[in-house]
């Protein structure tokens, strides 16, 4: 069956039916698309064109439809256009004549818009939904261990110490911009196209209030034109999935790095990683591998997406048609990441003794001594020099931070006050740093009972 034919002398070929059917992808659109018609129905009663009685027989066959498309056989040897094709061809097998009503004054133009817009949204709120899994996992983590100290890094070299909660609280902060940006994405999404018709507008004078309110949009398009040609709402949600997916990655790679041997800060649940065919040894980060593999993938759906609107003349172009494999692509990706990095973060466990030790065998303390000098009078260009050259002889010969004592570090510079030698201690120099934002415990403290109050708002 087609929706079009009348101005055809001869049938598509078989080359251009397998070219250009989309039922393969957009068949996950089926229970949005008799949503959709099933509200369009209501609106075709209300401008005259169906009785009640019809608009009734339609409603209730488009929710046996949607029962069977439940089973699996319901699409084997479907070989439909696409999706909207593939409904009203089910529709006119079950009430007949009647079938032939359903599609007055609308095209597929705003239908598939008005489909990926009803999906899209479900899409969001669970990505949404996930998101604050994530967002949890990392504050349940923080607190197993609030007291831990691990060293901060710039360039991957040890610079200063932190509170891990501090660590893991950069992550939440990433990850609340995401979530406004998929609320943002949301807000775009939901807003109804239909009674835009291919282009113009619809010829019959529908009430578009009333059927926003019917699918639950927030509002209604301002101009048919934009419609059949916009694609932004599909742009906006990929681009908040890639921030998100970026921020996984480096999640993923800094757990991938703080779980290998050379670390051994953390130890990753025995469920989320995979063993080797032939080293028994071996316990690999696979899930975190495959979320940071995921992330490139989703970039590259965003480029899809780019690419192909880029130049399209007015209005809608079949190369449209293209936008919905990477906008699944990257709310699969998305969700599927999102899933798995809370699994992750919910089993893994912090071995505090690690990193411990790894800021005391190194000089992340430096900064806080210099400033403890600076503190104590001495000019900040003068006490960087003096703790550079304490951390050099400190690495000629062989002594820790802690093998100082304020007796000796006076005795290397007379600058050195008895409040510098406290600063030598990490859990003392971090108390320099009470500032909002910083990682001063108390401040963290506050941080961390203010990111859980913030997601519950957001959980709401
Ligand atoms: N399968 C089409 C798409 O995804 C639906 C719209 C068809 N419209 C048309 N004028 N051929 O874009």
């Amino acid at each position: 069956m087609k929706l079009w034919g009348g101005r055809f002398e001869e049938g598509p070929s078989e080359v251009f039916e397998r070219f250009s059917g989309s039922l393969h992808f957009d068949r996950r659109l089926i229970h949005v698309d008799i949503r959709g018609s099933q509200a369009f129905a209501r609106a075709l009663e209300s401008v005259g064109i169906l009785t009640a009685a019809e608009r009734a027989e339609l409603v209730a066959a488009f929710d046996k439809i949607a029962g069977e498309a439940l089973q699996p056989e319901f699409f084997e040897g479907a070989h439909d256009e696409d999706v909207h094709t593939l409904v009203i061809r089910k529709l006119r097998d079950k009430v007949g004549a009647l079938s032939e009503k359903i599609h007055t004054g609308r095209s597929r133009n705003e239908q598939v818009s008005l489909d990926m817009r009803l999906w899209l949204r479900g899409e969001i709120d669970r990505s949404l939904e996930l998101l604050a899994g994530v967002m949890q996992a990392l504050l349940d983590c923080a607190l197993r261990d609030p007291s831990a100290i691990v060293p901060g890094y710039t360039h991957l070299r040890r610079a200063q110490p932190v509170l891990w909660t501090h660590f893991l609280l950069a992550y939440f902060e990433m990850f609340t911009r995401d979530h406004e940006r998929l609320t943002q994405a949301r807000a775009r999404v939901n807003v109804l196209p239909l009674g835009s018709g291919a282009l113009a507008g619809s010829g019959f004078p529908f009430d578009r209030g009333a059927m926003a309110r019917d699918l639950g949009f927030a509002a209604i398009t301002r101009n048919s034109m934009d419609v059949s040609a916009d694609r932004d709402f599909a742009l906006d949600f990929v681009f908040a999935a890639g921030t998100t997916m970026l921020h996984l990655s480096r999640l993923a790679e800094d757990w991938i790095l703080y779980s290998s041997e050379e670390f051994g800060w953390l130890e990753l649940g025995d469920g989320v990683t995979s063993g080797s065919s032939l080293m028994p040894q071996k316990k690999n980060p696979d899930s975190l591998e495959l979320i940071r593999g995921k992330a490139g993938r989703v970039f590259g759906d965003l480029s899809a997406l780019f690419m192909t609107l880029k130049g399209l003349p007015m209005t809608y172009n079949r190369d449209m048609q293209e936008d919905k494999e990477p906008l699944f692509d990257a709310a699969d990706q998305l969700n599927g990441s999102l899933e798995m990095a809370a699994a992750v973060v919910a089993t893994a466990k912090l071995n505090a003794e690690r990193p411990a030790r790894a800021i005391e065998e190194s000089w992340v303390v430096a900064t806080d001594l210099a400033e403890a000098l600076a503190r104590a009078g001495t000019p900040f260009h003068q006490a960087h020099q003096i703790a550079g050259r304490l951390v050099l002889e400190s690495v000629r010969t062989g002594k820790k931070p802690s093998d100082w004592t304020a007796e000796s570090l006076r005795a290397f510079a007379p600058e050195f006050t008895a409040g510098c030698a406290a600063v030598l201690k990490p859990e003392e120099g971090m108390k320099t740093r009470e500032i909002p934002g910083g990682t001063g415990p108390d401040h963290v403290k506050a941080a961390l009972d203010d990111a859980q109050a913030r997601l519950k708002q957001l959980r709401r």
